[in-house]
């Protein structure tokens, strides 16, 4: 297990080792701040030696970035209580990282008519078939746009030590990607996945300017758009290629890439998973995902949690850098410790009532 202890650097950021806490939104921010108990939730993370803290998706300054009221900002007071969270998870050991956030069109599961404000998306759908609101207009990018760079800089003021634009899992940026849901003839939209990519960039670029070269820049990217993997955004190692290589070239040092199984082979002829293809395609590093660290799925049951010693020979392979933890972090803050020094039989198995607490 010696690689997953290894330390990483990128730019700024200095890791002790490559376990990833994954961005999970826990609302337990009510008026958009993060409070002390927030502050206390990732700490536990630090200090049971998680390498990297991603936090859940912050809001942009934007009515509808958002479908959940108890999920935090990143502007105007919220920032000084994202500065204490920093603070508390330095002194906890650990750097931590922002997760930029628009929901784009999306109804929160369950809640049906979330967002909290007027919708933005490509073009008025949330899904095939799912009208929400209307095409975002030229001054509604723009303004997005500048709402994605104003909540970099804000997190660079709150200390954070880098930036992730969650570009993943159907929200706004995703839903530019998707033809499905961005039918325009625009140059934000287009024929292929590499003409729908141009609002990403655009957001990077944007982001990179306001944070400088030297801070670490992650995009969390997915490709599932069905529960079963059937339905992707890149079909081909070519159209990845096609799809990553613009989104590098304005200014992104790590890709996060997200899917419910680290160990599903992406194309066929090759066992690379999407980390390991992103990692071949664009020479960047990249963190992997996917029921890792899971005795007891419980929230997906019907996914089998992924083989440690799996995850392990990808990653001493070099197929990626990083690997993220979700739900098994939820349940046990110490799991990286506990595997560190061989406490298999104290860890957690998962429940999906810890979702319920910020413990
Ligand atoms: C409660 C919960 C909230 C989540 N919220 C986010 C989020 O805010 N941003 C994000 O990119 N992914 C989010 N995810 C997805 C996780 O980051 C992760 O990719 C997923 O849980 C798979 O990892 P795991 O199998 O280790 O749990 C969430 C997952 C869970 C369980």
């Amino acid at each position: 297990m010696t690689g997953l202890f290894d330390p990483f650097a990128l730019k700024n950021l200095h890791l002790k080792n490559r376990i990833v806490m994954a961005p999970m939104t826990r609302s337990g921010s009510p008026g958009g701040i993060p409070g002390k108990s927030v502050a206390q939730y990732y700490r536990r993370r630090a200090e049971g030696d998680v390498g990297l803290i991603i936090t859940e998706g912050v809001g942009i300054r934007r009515p509808g970035s958002l479908n959940d009221a108890g999920s935090p900002v990143l502007y105007d007071n919220a920032v000084e209580h994202w500065a204490r969270v920093v603070e508390e998870v330095h002194d906890g050991g650990a750097p931590i990282t922002a997760q930029l956030w628009h929901v784009g069109a999306r109804p929160r599961e369950g809640f049906g008519t979330l967002p909290l404000g007027e919708p933005d998306s490509p073009s008025g759908f949330a899904w095939p078939g799912m009208a929400v609101g209307k095409p975002m207009t030229e001054a509604a990018i723009a303004d997005t746009i500048a709402a994605y760079a104003e909540a970099a800089r804000n997190a660079v003021d709150a200390g954070f030590d880098a930036i992730e634009i969650h570009g993943a899992h159907g929200y706004l940026i995703d839903q530019f990607f998707w033809k499905a849901t961005n039918l325009r003839t625009d140059r934000w939209g287009g024929v292929t996945l590499a003409d729908r990519a141009e609002f990403a960039v655009a957001v990077i670029r944007a982001v990179r300017d306001a944070i400088g070269t030297d801070m670490a820049l992650l995009l969390r990217v997915s490709q599932d758009k069905s529960p079963d993997g059937s339905i992707r955004l890149a079909n081909s190692p070519q159209e990845m290629e096609s799809w990553l290589a613009p989104l590098v070239e304005a200014g992104i040092d790590m890709l996060h890439c997200s899917g419910m199984r680290n160990w599903r082979t992406e194309f066929d002829g090759s066992d690379l998973n999407f980390a390991g293809w992103a990692k071949k395609l664009t020479g960047l590093p990249t963190v992997s995902v996917g029921s890792v660290g899971l005795r007891n799925p419980g929230f997906e049951g019907f996914i089998p949690p992924a083989s440690i010693e799996d995850v392990l020979r990808r990653l001493d392979r070099g197929d990626y850098d990083l690997i993220a933890l979700g739900r098994a972090l939820i349940v046990d803050p110490a799991w990286p410790r506990k595997i560190r020094e061989g406490r298999l039989g104290e860890l957690r198995p998962f429940s999906a009532e810890a979702l319920a607490t910020l413990e």
